[in-house]
């Protein structure tokens, strides 16, 4: 496994230097527009062919869950979790935080998770048993023991608002109880910034698998708790995600579910 999450990172770089290469030249004129507030482009489209083509050398048998329905085979054991450009309101914007996420599940289980922000040049992986790496460097959750001391990430609702009025009155007490909240725009940064400890925690409902999957795994492995919101295991596919180091975490998940549910 450790061999094949080597070649992961390698893939993920090279696909990544190709979107940020495109980035240079793009122009709004060649997004098309999803869903409310939802964007792809070809970029997003062509990545997820590279990762696709590259993953299936790696692994032949396996299958895919990735955004643009590139490929919908199933793997009967292994299945790959794709989101090849996570944070594509950024990168269309220009702004630069943007990243690759790619997870593999054998059966229902992560075992792998590589997370390669682009503009950073920084890649979060792990493997199972393994420690949680960046560039080859071993990364851990921070060790913040109060939710006072802690800085959070979240990512704003901005077309799914059936919890609207509960986010607000969350984030206002985490506004009085924290020392500060950023949203980067990509779950997957995120979720690899809790992992080495940048952030204490990382909160947001209506995300999909591909957002989180490798984030989530590469956190565990990096010593921190990830739960659904309601404290149950549910995080992958059950659309909402509460991650954070172990020693603030029950206070943490305490918040969100004094305020949401
Ligand atoms: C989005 C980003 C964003 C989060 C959204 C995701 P995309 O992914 O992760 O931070 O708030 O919920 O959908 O669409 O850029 O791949
Ligand atoms: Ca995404
Ligand atoms: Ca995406």
């Amino acid at each position: 496994m450790q061999n094949i999450c080597q070649n992961v990172c390698k893939l993920t770089r090279q696909v990544g230097s190709f979107i940020k290469n495109e980035q240079l030249n793009f122009s709004s004129a060649k997004v098309e527009i999803k869903g409310k507030n939802d964007f792809v482009s070809y970029v997003d489209k062509a990545a997820e062919q590279k990762i696709i083509d590259g993953l299936s050398v790696l692994i032949p048998e396996s299958g895919f869950i990735a955004e643009e329905g590139t490929s919908t085979k199933k793997g009967i054991e292994y299945n790959w979790i794709i989101d090849p450009l996570d944070g594509t309101t950024n990168f269309i914007h220009g702004i630069p935080c943007y990243a690759i996420s790619i997870a593999l599940m054998r059966n229902d289980k992560l075992i792998l998770g590589v997370i390669y922000e682009i503009n950073q040049d920084e890649c979060f992986y792990a493997w199972e048993g393994s420690k949680a790496y960046l560039n080859e460097k071993e990364i851990h959750v921070s060790t913040t023991k109060i939710l006072a001391d802690s800085l959070l990430a979240t990512g704003f609702p901005y077309y799914d608002y059936q919890y609207m009025e509960e986010y607000m009155e969350l984030f206002k007490h985490f506004m009085n109880h924290t020392r500060g909240l950023r949203r980067l725009g990509s779950a997957a940064t995120d979720l690899a910034y809790v992992a080495c400890g940048r952030f204490d925690g990382f909160y947001e409902y209506s995300l999909s698998p591909w957002d989180v999957a490798a984030g989530a795994f590469i956190v565990q492995q990096a010593g921190g708790r990830i739960t659904d919101f309601k404290g149950n295991e549910d995080y992958v596919f059950g659309k909402e995600i509460v991650a954070g180091n172990s020693a603030f975490f029950d206070e943490f998940l305490g918040a969100v579910k004094t305020y949401i549910n």
